[in-house]
């Protein structure tokens, strides 16, 4: 399968997990989802990222978001892994592990890239909307861990600009001032969407308080 980009719909997988037989589709019913890859169970920086995510339990859930991994591993041994996981991190790792022993999921979402590793997947992210698109992919070296503010980050302002016509600048965080997209010119329109006002650096750079505070 050709590599997925932005926008397109999320390939549905059923496939066998820490928590059973999975169906994507279903699994994500309406909700934001994260589906995120692992070259390995029983490896340091996997081990790491997954008590990071963890322990955003709460985090993920204010936004709406569903969290799913996927390791190249069978079921039992993500049982296992789980287990280590727990002890070592101090977290309940209680989002499924998806064992694709057979690598159906890598091969659907371009996960293992063969000038990397040919037995390894990368380690790459997938932010997916209640629509079932795909929002951001990110992808990482096997030797990096992510950066799990920074997918948060990102879920925030996807969640923001989709509701108002805004944009938000770089290292931009929730609560700071957003730019109002270029493509809305009309005054009146622009007063009633951003009745705080904005400030005009220059014609193409206006900046304003974000609207959902
Ligand atoms: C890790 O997850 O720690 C890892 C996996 C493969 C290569 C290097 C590190």
């Amino acid at each position: 399968m050709a590599s997925l980009r932005l926008g397109d719909i999320a390939p549905d997988f059923e496939q066998e997990s820490s928590e059973g037989r999975i169906r994507f589709h279903d699994w994500l019913g309406d909700s934001w989802g994260v589906l995120f890859s692992h070259p390995a169970d029983f490896t340091p920086v996997c081990t790491t990222e997954l008590g990071l995510t963890a322990k955003l339990k709460d985090q993920f859930a204010r936004r709406g978001v569903k969290v799913i991994a996927l390791s190249v591993d069978p079921a039992e041994s993500h049982t296992r892994w789980i287990a280590d996981i727990n002890d070592t991190q101090g977290t309940s790792v209680d989002f499924p592990i998806i064992a694709d022993a057979d690598r159906k999921v890598s091969e659907l979402y371009d996960l293992i890239h063969p000038n990397a590793s040919s037995t390894l997947t990368v380690r790459s992210l997938f932010v997916i909307d209640p629509g079932k698109k795909v929002r951001l992919i990110i992808t990482y070296p096997a030797s990096t861990g992510r950066n799990f503010d920074e997918i948060l980050r990102v879920i925030d302002s996807l969640q923001l600009t989709d509701k108002h016509s805004v944009a938000t600048p770089g290292n931009w965080k929730d609560g700071d001032e957003v730019v109002i997209v270029p493509s809305l010119q009309d005054p009146e329109l622009i007063a009633q969407k951003f009745p705080k006002g904005y400030r005009a650096v220059r014609p193409y750079l206006r900046l304003t308080p974000q609207p959902n505070r």
